[in-house]
C-alpha cells in the first residue's frame, strides 16, 4: 500500500528584464503553500514540475523570446535533493527510473541549447538539488549558503540525476571523486565559499540581481574568449566543457580521472581498494559510483547517463539503500532540538565530582554547552589542578578549530575551575560525578553532597556499569538521581545515555536531558539495567569472540571473522582500546548480572595478568595485526579446537546472540524502541549506517528470526535482494 505522500515543490517562473541579458526567466523552486519551513524537496511530481519548468522556458528561449534563464529558491534553500522518505515506500522508489530519465533528458537538452543558464543557489543544494544546478552554464552562491554537495554515496545512492557524470567537468576528476566518494563519508557538505575554491561556483552573489550582474559578465567573458579560441584554430577538444562534458579517452583528462580513483585515502588505502571493501561489507554504492567514473572517458553523454540510471535503480532497491535511509531519518529525528525540554530546571551552577581522564573532558564540553560556571572537585590539589588544565586545553582545541572566537574562548575558560573543597559545590543545581567505577565511592560522594546541595540539586552519575539504583538507594532525595553516560573521547562523541531509575522524577529526568540538548549531543534513553544500551551489546558480541578464542580458534580467524558486519575496527583492536583489565571486570559483572549469555573470559585475565595486547601496529598495514603472543596465552599447549567458531559460524553467532539480547531488551523496557538502539550503536559503537545500526541487517540476514524468533521491523528489511 502506497504510504507517501509527495510535498509538492512549486515552480514560480516570472520574467525580469536585464540590460545585457535581455528578457531573462526566472525559476523559483519553493515548497508547497503553507509549508515555508519544509525544503523544497524532489518526488515524482516535484521533478516533473522542475523539468517541466525549465523545458518551458527552453522552448521560450529557442522561440526567441528570452536571452537567458535564472534558476533560484527561497529562504535557505536552493532545492533539497530526492525527498529520502519517499524511499520508505517500495511503489514510490519504483518510479525512480521515471524521474531520472526526466533529470537525464534535461541535462542532454540544455547542453545543446544556446540560452545561458544560471543557478543562483540561494542556499542548501545537497544531491539532486545541486545536479539541478549543473545543468547551469554559470553558478552563484550567495556567500552564507551552505549545505552544497553530494552527499548520496552515504545514503548507499550515487549521484543519479546527472551528478556523477557531469560533476568532473566542472571542478575536475579530484575534487569530483573526494565530493562524491569521500565527503559523504564524513557527513560534509560544501559552503559557498568551499564551493567558490573547489570551482564549483563561480562566483558568490549577495542577492539575484547580484548574481546577474556576475552571470551577464561570465557570458560575455566567455564568449570574447570562444572567439579567440575560433580564431586559433578550434577549441581545445580535450578539456571537458559544458557542451562536451566527458574527457576523451586517452586523454591528459582521462588520465588524472583515473589517477583520482588510484588515489591513497589518509589510512594509505587507496580509494578503489576502500570502495571494494566497502562493497564486500554491504555498502555497495561506492564501487558503483567508481565504476561509473571509471567509464567516463570516451562515452558519449547519453551512454554515461544511461549507465549511471541502472546503477541508481538497482542501489535504490538494495538492502544498504535501505538500511541507509533507516539510518539518515532516524539521524534526522534524534538530533538535538532547537526548543528547550519542556520541564527542565534551570541551571546556572555546576559541579563536577572528580577531576581525572573523564570529569575534565565532561567539564569543559558543560562550561561550552551551558556557559555557566563549573567547578570540579578532586580529593588531591594536584589532581584538580591538572584537571583544570586539561578541560580548558578542550576549550582552546575548540578555540583553534575555528568554533569559537577568542573573546568567547577565553570567558569560557574562566568559567572553569576547581578545588579540593565539597563545601565550595554549595549553590550548584547540578554535580555530575566521575570519580572511580566502585559502588561504595558513588555512593559516599552522593552522600557527601546531599550535606551540601539543595534538595532540588540534581545528582549525575557517569557510570558505564554500576547500577543508578544501588547508588541512589540510601540517600534521602533518590528522585534527583540521573544517569548521563558520556562516551570517550568527550568532545568527538556524540552520544549520551539518559539513565533514569524508577525513583527518577520528571523534572530531573527532563533536566539531564535539556543539558543533553544544550551540549548538541544526542540523548538516547535506558532503564537502570546492567551495561545500558551500548555497553551491553558490544559486550554480547566481544563475549562471543572471546569464547571463541577460549575454545582454541586461531585468533587471526577470529579477528576477521566479523568483517561482513562493517565494524569500523576488528574486535582484538577494539579489547585493546577498551582496557583488559576494564573488559575483563564489565564481562564478569554482565555475567553475575544478566547471566551465561555473556562471557567471563579466563584468557581475557591472563591477558591483564601478562599486560600484553591483543594486535600490535604494523607499517603499511591498514587494519593493527594479531599478536602471536595471543595464540599463547589463549591455548598454551598449541592445541586449538575444531569445534570453536571462526568465520560464518562465529560471526552468526554474534548476530543471533545481538538479535537474542535485543528482543530481551525491548522486552524489559531498557530501550522504548528498536530505533533507540540503532542510534546508540551507530552513535557511541560506529556501527555502520548501510546496516541501519543493526536490527534491519538482523532482519534481513535472518539472525533476528534465528535468534529472537521475530523481525524488529516487519517485513520491511525482511526481503533483500543482495548483502
Ligand atoms: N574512561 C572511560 O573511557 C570512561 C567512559 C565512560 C564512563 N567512564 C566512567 O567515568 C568514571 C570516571 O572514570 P575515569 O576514567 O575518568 O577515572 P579517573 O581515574 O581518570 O578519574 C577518577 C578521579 O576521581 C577522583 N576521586 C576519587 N574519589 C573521589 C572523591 N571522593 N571525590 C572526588 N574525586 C574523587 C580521583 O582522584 C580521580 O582523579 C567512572 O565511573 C567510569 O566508569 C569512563
Amino acid at each position: 500500500m502506497p504510504t507517501y505522500t509527495e510535498h509538492v515543490t512549486r515552480v514560480i517562473t516570472e520574467d525580469i528584464e536585464h540590460a545585457a541579458l535581455g528578457t531573462v526567466a526566472v525559476l523559483t523552486f519553493a515548497p508547497p503553500e503553507g509549508q515555508e519551513r519544509r525544503p523544497a524537496t524532489l518526488g515524482p511530481q516535484s521533478i516533473q514540475a522542475v523539468t517541466g519548468a525549465i523545458n518551458a522556458a527552453l522552448d521560450r528561449a529557442e522561440a526567441g523570446e528570452l536571452g537567458a534563464i535564472a534558476l533560484t529558491g527561497t529562504g535557505k534553500v536552493f532545492l533539497a535533493g530526492a525527498d529520502l522518505s519517499m524511499f520508505a515506500d517500495p511503489s514510490a522508489a519504483e518510479r525512480v527510473e521515471e524521474m531520472t530519465r526526466a533529470a537525464h533528458d534535461l541535462q542532454v537538452r540544455v547542453r545543446a541549447s544556446a540560452a545561458p543558464i544560471l543557478a543562483h543557489l540561494n542556499g542548501a543544494a545537497p544531491g539532486g538539488g545541486l545536479e539541478v544546478a549543473l545543468m547551469a552554464d554559470v553558478r552563484t552562491a550567495v556567500p552564507g549558503a551552505r549545505g552544497i554537495g553530494l552527499p548520496e554515496t552515504g545514503l548507499g545512492i550515487l549521484p543519479g540525476w546527472g551528478g556523477t557524470t557531469l560533476l568532473q567537468s566542472v571542478v575536475g576528476p579530484e575534487v569530483a571523486v573526494r565530493m562524491i566518494l569521500e565527503d559523504p563519508t564524513r557527513d560534509r557538505l560544501l559552503s559557498a565559499q568551499q564551493a567558490l575554491e573547489a570551482g564549483l561556483v563561480d562566483a558568490l552573489a549577495e542577492d539575484l540581481p547580484a548574481a546577474l550582474e556576475e552571470f551577464a559578465a561570465i557570458v560575455a567573458a566567455r564568449a570574447d574568449s570562444a572567439e579567440a579560441v575560433r580564431a586559433a584554430d578550434g577549441a581545445d577538444a580535450a578539456v571537458p566543457s559544458y557542451a562536451r562534458p566527458l574527457p576523451p579517452a586517452d586523454s591528459p583528462e582521462a588520465e588524472a580521472l583515473h589517477d583520482a580513483l588510484d588515489a591513497p585515502l589518509p589510512t594509505g588505502e587507496t580509494r578503489r581498494a576502500w570502495a571494494a571493501r566497502m562493497e564486500a561489507q554491504g555498502a555497495p554504492a561506492a564501487a558503483r559510483a567508481l565504476e561509473l567514473l571509471q567509464q567516463l572517458p570516451g562515452s558519449e553523454l547519453t551512454d554515461a547517463l544511461a549507465r549511471e540510471s541502472a546503477a541508481l535503480g538497482q542501489l535504490v532497491r538494495s538492502d544498504g539503500a535501505k538500511a541507509s535511509l533507516y539510518s539518515a531519518e532516524m539521524l534526522r529525528r534524534g538530533k538535538p532540538g532547537r526548543t528547550p525540554v519542556e520541564g527542565a530546571r534551570e541551571i546556572t551552577r555546576v559541579g563536577v565530582a572528580g577531576a581525572g581522564l573523564m570529569a575534565a573532558q565532561i567539564a569543559a564540553q558543560l562550561a561550552l554547552g551551558l556557559q555557566v560556571p563549573v567547578i570540579m572537585r578532586d580529593l588531591d590539589q594536584g589532581i584538580a589542578q591538572k584537571g583544570l588544565a586539561a578541560a580548558r586545553e578542550v576549550i582552546a582545541q575548540t578555540a583553534a578549530r575555528g568554533s569559537l572566537d577568542e573573546t568567547t574562548a577565553t570567558r569560557i575558560a574562566e568559567l572553569l575551575d576547581a578545588t579540593t573543597d565539597v563545601a565550595d559545590l554549595a549553590g550548584c543545581d547540578l554535580v555530575l560525578e566521575a570519580v572511580p567505577e566502585v559502588l561504595a565511592i558513588k555512593k559516599s560522594v552522593f552522600g557527601e553532597l546531599e550535606g551540601v546541595l539543595d534538595p532540588e540539586a540534581l545528582l549525575v552519575t557517569n557510570t558505564s556499569s554500576l547500577s543508578v539504583s544501588a547508588m541512589a538507594a540510601d540517600l534521602q532525595h533518590p528522585q534527583r538521581v540521573v544517569g548521563l553516560h558520556f562516551f570517550n573521547p568527550v568532545a568527538k562523541m556524540p552520544l549520551v545515555e539518559v539513565i533514569h531509575t524508577d525513583a527518577t522524577d520528571e523534572a530531573t529526568l527532563a533536566t539531564g536531558l535539556e543539558v543533553v540538548r544544550r551540549l548538541r549531543k544526542f540523548a538516547v534513553r535506558s532503564a537502570d539495567a546492567p551495561g545500558f544500551i551500548v555497553n551491553r551489546l558490544l559486550f554480547r558480541v566481544l563475549g562471543e569472540v572471546l569464547a571463541s578464542l577460549d575454545a582454541g580458534a586461531d585468533p587471526v580467524e577470529v579477528n576477521t571473522s566479523l568483517d561482513p558486519l562493517g565494524l569500523p575496527m576488528r574486535p582484538l583492536a577494539l579489547l585493546d582500546l577498551v582496557g583488559h583489565a576494564v573488559a575483563d571486570h564489565v564481562g564478569k559483572v554482565l555475567v553475575q548480572e544478566l547471566g551465561d549469555r555473556f562471557h567471563a573470559s579466563p584468557g581475557l585475565s591472563a591477558m591483564v595478568e601478562r599486560k600484553v595486547r591483543f594486535t600490535e601496529s604494523r607499517r603499511g598495514s591498514v587494519q593493527p595485526e594479531v599478536s602471536p603472543v595471543v595464540a599463547e596465552v589463549f591455548a598454551p599447549d598449541g592445541t586449538g579446537s575444531a569445534q570453536a567458531p571462526v568465520g560464518e559460524a562465529l560471526l552468526d553467532r554474534v548476530l543471533e546472540g545481538l538479535a537474542e539480547e535485543i528482543a530481551l531488551m525491548l522486552d524489559a523496557d531498557v530501550v522504548e524502541r528498536v530505533e533507540d538502539v540503532d542510534l546508540a550503536l551507530i552513535l557511541g559503537a560506529g556501527f555502520p549506517r548501510h546496516r541501519g545500526g543493526i536490527t534491519p541487517y538482523l532482519d534481513s540476514s535472518g539472525a533476528a528470526l534465528s535468534g529472537a524468533g521475530r523481525t524488529f521491523h516487519g517485513n520491511r528489511f525482511a526481503s533483500g535482494t543482495d548483502s
